[in-house]
């Protein structure tokens, strides 16, 4: 699904010149749950940035099926998200303004088929609700709710367009033991059905629910295993 190839990103400011990657080279393929790991400014943001789009190589090749990304200006590249990607970060990043629901709903913004099935947006919301058990938020704001419920609520924006990937940059790292468990388990729930994850994590035990583990040091990949089942 996913071939990067000699992918690389340099920040130049002033004099400092910063390669956060190094000549990535990586392949992911569909249904694939992989972890990434690695000690703190190694990179791991940048290539799940960039992997996500929002975050442009300065050097490299990216290919997502049979389109090259590199080709595709601003407005592909957004319309591409919307309709591809899902996104969960580690401090939830919902909007306060609005009900749990409607932030869910904003998942769909670049679905215009999204009315025509399966119960209609509406219905795609109430059933993202239920996989990740906040139904009961529906109308609640953000801060009305723990973080462990708002994670799982940013967790039912990513999937309810039903998107090709998801992208979780540490995604348990503001939540409990607790907490964190649930939203792995939801998480390897999704890639049971099919999802495809790609994750960021400081966890060992979270990355070992991965099915593949990508070790970074200092912008490359060091190390690349899956998990023995
Ligand atoms: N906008 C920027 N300008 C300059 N350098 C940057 C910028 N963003 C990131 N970097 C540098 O790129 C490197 C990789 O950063 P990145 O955020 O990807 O690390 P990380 O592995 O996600 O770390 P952490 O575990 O702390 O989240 C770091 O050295 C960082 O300082
Ligand atoms: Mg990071």
């Amino acid at each position: 699904m996913i071939r990067m190839e000699k992918i690389e990103r340099r920040y130049v400011s002033d004099d400092v010149e910063t390669t956060a990657l190094h000549a990535i080279d990586l392949s992911i393929a569909a249904g694939e749950f992989v972890a990434i790991m690695g000690p703190s400014g190694c990179g791991k943001s940048t290539l799940l940035n960039t992997l996500g789009t929002v975050d442009r190589p300065t050097g490299g090749k990216y290919l997502f099926g049979d389109r090259d990304l590199a080709a595709m200006d601003e407005k592909e590249l957004a319309k591409f998200r919307g309709s591809t990607l899902g996104f969960v970060f580690q401090s939830f990043n919902l909007i306060d303004e609005l009900t749990i629901e409607e932030n869910i709903a904003l998942g769909l913004a670049y679905r215009h088929d999204a009315g025509a099935k399966e119960g209609g947006r509406r219905g795609r919301v109430a059933a993202a609700m239920d996989k990740v058990g906040i139904a009961h938020r529906a109308r609640h704001f953000p801060h009305q709710l723990s973080g462990g419920q708002q994670q799982r609520a940013a967790i039912a924006r990513a999937i309810v367009g039903d998107p090709k990937l998801i992208l979780a940059d540490e995604p348990t790292g503001n939540l409990d033991t607790a907490n964190g468990e649930q939203v792995m388990n939801i998480l390897a729930g999704l890639n049971d059905e099919g999802a495809t994850i790609v994750m960021v994590t400081h966890s060992p035990s979270h990355a070992d629910m991965a099915k593949r583990r990508i070790d970074m040091l200092d912008g490359r990949i060091v190390a690349s295993a899956m998990r023995a089942l």
